[in-house]
């Protein structure tokens, strides 16, 4: 690659890192908010509870990839933040069935942190930055294994919120 290749590549490299970045702060937030109001589905609440903490770590992955990144090159003062509004915006609180509708939504969230982190690798792989693919690789398992426990969990999910529904029980939470 000619050098002002390279930059173009790092660059875009680097804007997949700061965005993921803000993808895992979202993340954190978004689970944060659910995990209070799932006492009658303590088993989500628990794998809920622990991707929290994975995400916390994805974050600190990321921001040591950052760090690592020489910072003195101005296109890292960027930050592309909006798309993490976009994925707050899937998610539902209010609705009486939330867990169901958020069980839709934190599928669709791990899908988008899986591609995320599946790009960065090739991104990683194409700027010479091979040792960085062993932290987005953990991660990416990490996802992969929530939005496989999501999936796993879909139908116990939504026959728990009919009965609970069925028998006059505040269905939702
Ligand atoms: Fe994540």
């Amino acid at each position: 690659m000619s050098s002002s290749t390279n930059d173009t590549a790092l660059q875009i490299y680097t804007t997949g890192l700061r965005n993921q970045h803000a993808v895992e702060n979202q993340a954190i937030e978004l689970l944060s908010r659910q995990v209070d109001r799932l006492e009658n589905y303590p088993e989500m609440e628990a794998r809920m509870r622990q991707h929290i903490q994975e995400s916390q770590a994805q974050a600190h992955r990321l921001e040591e990839l950052l760090a690592s990144l020489d910072t003195s090159h101005s296109f890292l003062k960027d930050a592309a933040l909006s798309l993490a509004g976009n994925m707050a915006a899937m998610m539902h609180t209010v609705a009486p069935d939330e867990v169901v509708k958020n069980s839709f939504a934190n599928y669709a969230f791990e899908h988008f942190e899986i591609a995320s982190y599946k790009s960065l690798l090739v991104l990683a792989d194409a700027v010479g930055r091979g040792s960085d693919q062993s932290a987005l690789q953990q991660s990416l398992g990490e996802e992969e294994e929530m939005a496989k426990w999501i999936d796993s969990h879909l139908a116990d999910t939504t026959r728990r919120f009919l009965q609970r529904s069925a028998a006059g029980v505040k269905a939702g939470v």
